[in-house]
């Protein structure tokens, strides 16, 4: 089943705010801080790899945001080189300069891409990596059949995505949010993403369910935003928008102790003879 907010279609494409606007990019930042746009920052990257070695892979980072993943795979977790792909040109540009800053330019790199095929060729990447972006990618089939295409023999994909939970059409905190914020969000169940991932090819997949830490961070989140981070973004986005914010936290927080949010770790591995292994 799929869950989704579309924009309302009656607006002209100009008239439309974009998602990943400065003043959205900052706040994320000052919750996750820099370079991160999704919850749990630097830790929760850590997370996703797990015991997973990077040592000398190539990887690609799809949905690199303002990049901070990108330069921790490889400055703290050893990937040779990292190359991340974004929609958003003024995210590429900062995550281009946060990685100049570090010195990393040489192994680090962003790629501007339009949604479709990625730019890449055939069984050339060691590593996919993705965090809280294919949430955005209304064609769960297409994209994984691309990072399946890409991956090289034996090649590993390493992802945290916000699902939806069970009960997601009965949750009042996620319409609230879907209402607050209108993202372009069309997220579908782990039964349906395992079962996308194993048709495109992968094996050895996992799903592993991370609502309980998820719930846990989004009430710090609140907290945070409530407290030590309150005099930063009201100053950023002024009283109104600090309101509507704030509401916007407490109804993922909300949303994701009720069940209707169910952020995941997926895992899987392209085999090395596509015809023959499938141990
Ligand atoms: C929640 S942000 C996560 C960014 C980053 N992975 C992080 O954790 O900080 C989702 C990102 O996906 C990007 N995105 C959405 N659709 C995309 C597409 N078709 N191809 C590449 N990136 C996309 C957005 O521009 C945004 O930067």
């Amino acid at each position: 089943m799929v869950f989704g907010f579309a924009f309302d279609f009656t607006l002209t494409v100009s008239a439309m705010p974009p998602e990943y606007e400065e003043s959205f990019i900052r706040r994320l930042e000052i919750m996750w801080g820099e370079g991160f746009l999704s919850p749990g920052g630097a830790d929760e990257v850590g997370a996703i790899l797990g015991n997973e070695d990077l040592f000398g892979a190539q990887v690609l980072d799809i949905g690199s945001g303002a990049g901070g993943a990108a330069l921790l795979l490889a400055r703290e977790y050893a990937a040779r080189r990292v190359i991340g792909v974004d929609i958003v040109p003024e995210l590429v540009e900062r995550s281009r300069r946060l990685c100049e800053a570090a010195g990393m330019s040489q192994r680090v790199s962003f790629e501007l891409v339009v949604p479709g095929p990625l730019p890449f060729v055939a069984d050339s990447i060691d590593v996919i990596f993705t965090k809280d972006s294919l949430l955005h990618f209304p064609d769960k089939v297409a994209i994984f059949q691309e990072i399946f295409r890409v991956l090289r023999p034996g090649g590993r994909f390493l992802c945290s995505d916000w699902l939806a939970g069970k009960n997601i059409a009965q949750c009042q905190a996620w319409s609230k949010f879907l209402e607050l914020r209108r993202p372009s969000f069309v997220m579908v169940n782990v039964e349906t993403m395992v079962q996308t991932m194993g048709e495109a090819g992968f094996v050895d997949v996992t799903a592993v369910d991370r609502t309980s830490w998820f719930t846990e961070a989004a009430q710090r989140d609140v907290e945070a935003v409530e407290g030590p981070q309150r005099a930063s973004l009201q100053e950023l986005l002024g009283e109104t928008e600090y309101g509507i914010w704030v509401a916007v936290r407490h109804a993922i927080a909300e949303a994701a102790a009720f069940g209707a949010l169910r952020p995941t770790h997926l895992r899987g591995r392209k085999p090395v003879n596509v015809d023959v292994d499938q141990s």
